[in-house]
This record gives structure tokens, sequence and C-alpha cells, in this order.
């Protein structure tokens, strides 16, 4: 499918193609999304179909702003607070849907509430923008696989299953939001990411942190054991590689690296390169990738739980 430098006349066409129904894949700061018109039952069918998701696992639905948001989910005081100090930003809401939102069932798999994000990225801002409707925007790969952070990420997984490929660039953040559920009296992180427990927690108090499948409470359908996963086997928190082995450092490593998150040892840095590098080294001559021990601090714990994913037991 064709990847086009998003243009002003490219975004138009977006647009229209998204209002048709059809899906278009578009970056954002965190991930590339795959794009399509949430109020759309075809539309939402056709991303759950394109990238083997399983039905019962609900869609982030993507805004311009707060008052996008607001006409999907009832947003409390806590909600606006943070949207207005994330938004544009790396942070999900999960809120109450509206009875008159407007969106597809299918968007949010039968559950009362809503996923919504408004990303910091100006070609979705735009687009979103020209489409004047909610996208629903999973990220653009297939379900399972790493997250794709270039427009090629994109081709190479779904590019025979979308109309169009915005192509924005290397993802700044390089990591998913977070996603915060907003539905109980103490907030609940049900997937770290891009902006960090402790700028969630200087705002609101406390917060918990669901991680754990079997854990009380309400959880995101999406955080199954095994995600993010390369093809070939992951070993985290490994103090050298073993014969065999790609090494993907982070700091100062004690043998000589395949590729380093970060050699000054900088998190951003390492989030921003965590997908493109696991997909650098899932290849031969390598028959595993061993990674170096990272702090949970900051980006750090959703790098730490991206890692642990893609190193889960997989189904046979
Ligand atoms: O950074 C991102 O959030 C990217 C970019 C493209 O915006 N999108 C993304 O979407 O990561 P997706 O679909 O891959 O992940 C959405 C997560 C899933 O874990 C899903 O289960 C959860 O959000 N989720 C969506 N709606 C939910 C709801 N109503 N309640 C609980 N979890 C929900
Ligand atoms: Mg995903």
């Amino acid at each position: 499918m064709p990847i086009l430098i998003p243009t002003p006349s490219a975004l138009a066409e977006a647009a229209k193609r998204l209002r048709a129904g059809e899906l278009v894949a578009f970056p954002t700061e965190t991930v590339y999304g795959l794009g399509g018109d949430a109020t759309s039952d075809r539309a939402v069918a056709a991303i759950f179909e394109a990238k083997r998701r399983p039905s019962f696992n609900p869609l982030i639905a993507t805004v311009a702003d707060i008052e996008a948001a607001e006409r999907l989910v009832e947003m409390d005081a806590r909600a606006r607070r943070l949207a207005e100090l994330f938004w544009p930003g790396p942070l999900t809401l999960v809120l109450p849907r509206r009875k008159d939102s407007g969106l597809s069932l299918l968007v949010t798999a039968g559950l009362d509430s809503v996923a919504v994000r408004v990303p910091e990225h100006p070609v979705t801002l735009d687009l979103l923008r020209a489409a004047r409707i909610p996208i629903a925007g999973p990220s653009a790969n297939p379900s399972g696989t790493v997250s794709p952070t270039t427009a090629a990420h994109v081709e190479a997984g779904l590019g025979d299953r979308v109309s169009m490929i915005l192509d924005g660039g290397p993802c700044r953040v390089g990591v998913e939001s977070t996603v915060l559920a907003l539905l109980t009296p103490v907030p609940i992180i049900l997937r770290p990411g891009g902006v960090s427990r402790e700028q969630i927690e200087a705002e609101l108090g406390p917060v918990s942190l669901v991680l754990e499948a079997g854990k009380e409470g309400p959880r995101s359908p999406g955080m199954t054991g095994h995600h993010y996963a390369p093809s070939l086997p992951v070993r985290i928190e490994a103090d050298r590689p073993r014969p065999g082995e790609a090494w993907l450092a982070f700091g100062t490593s004690p043998v000589a690296a395949d590729l380093n998150l970060s050699p000054s040892g900088n998190l951003t840095e390492a989030a921003a390169n965590l997908f493109a590098m696991l997909r650098a080294l899932d290849r031969p001559p390598f028959t595993g990738i061993a990674v170096m021990p990272i702090p949970r601090d900051g980006l750090g714990l959703a790098i730490n739980d991206r890692l642990k994913r893609a190193a889960a037991p997989r189904a046979a």
C-alpha cells in the first residue's frame, strides 16, 4: 500500500477514505495506529479482522481535543485535570461511555467504558480535524506482535490490509500510551506507558497498577501475558548473552553489544528505540534476544512491562 508523506492533499485523501469506512495507518507520538471510523461497525470490524485481534479486546477512540472526548465519555474532575495537563500526549483515559456517544459498540467490546486519547502528533491532529469523526486506533500491527514505530514497520505487518499509510517518521515516544481507568475512587493503571505513574500520582495521589492477570479489579482485556513478541525467544534481566543470543544492552555493557537501547542509560531514549531494536535483532544468525536489566522508574515501568510480555512463555 502507498506510504505517503502527509501533505495537505494526502491528509485530505486520508480523511476522505476514513469517512468512507476504509482503514488508514497514521503516526502518533507513541506508535503507529490503524485507523478506522469509530462510529462505523463495518470499519471497526475491518480493524479487528486486519489485526486478527480478539473481538473482546476494546479499541481506543482517538480524538482531536477534550471537547471531542466529552462527546464520547463522561469526564469527571480528575479526568478533566489530567486531560488539561497531558493532552495532547501519551495518556489514554478509560471513562464511562455516554449513551449518545455514537460509537460503534464493537469499539468498546460491549463494555460500558471507553478508552479515549488525544495524541501529540501534528499529523494525527490534522487528520482528526479533517475527518471530523472519532478514529478507532489500535497499534498498527498484527495482534501479539511488536508494535510499529515507523511506516516501514506498518507496511511489513499490515501493508496489504490498509488503504494507505501516512508516514510521520519514527515515533518520538516509542512505547504505547499509559491506559488509566478512572472508574473507581482509586484510579488504576491498566497499561504503563508514555506518561509515568509518578507524573499521574503527582496530580491524583496514589494510583494502583494492574499488571498481573488474576488480581482483583477491572483489567485491560488486551493485557494478555504474551504480547509484543518478536519471533525469537526473549530473555530479560540477563547479565550476559548465551551463545547464539543477540545482546541488547542498556547503559554500560559488560560485553560488546549488538545494539544498545541507550548507551548513556537514558530511559526516554531506550523507550524510543525499544521496538525498532527488538525487530532489528529478530533474525538469523541469532537464536534468541537477551536484554540487560532496565530500571523501573519513569518510562522504565512501561519498558519492563513490554519486555516481560515479549519474554513470556508462548502458546504452542
Ligand atoms: O499509544 C497508543 O495508545 C496506541 C496509539 C496508536 O494511539 N494505541 C494502542 O492501542 O496502543 P491498542 O488497541 O493496541 O491498545 C489499547 C489498550 C488495550 O490494552 C485495550 O485492552 C485497552 O487499551 N482498552 C481499550 N478500551 C478499554 C476499556 N474500555 N477498558 C479497559 N481497557 C481498554
Ligand atoms: Mg497494541
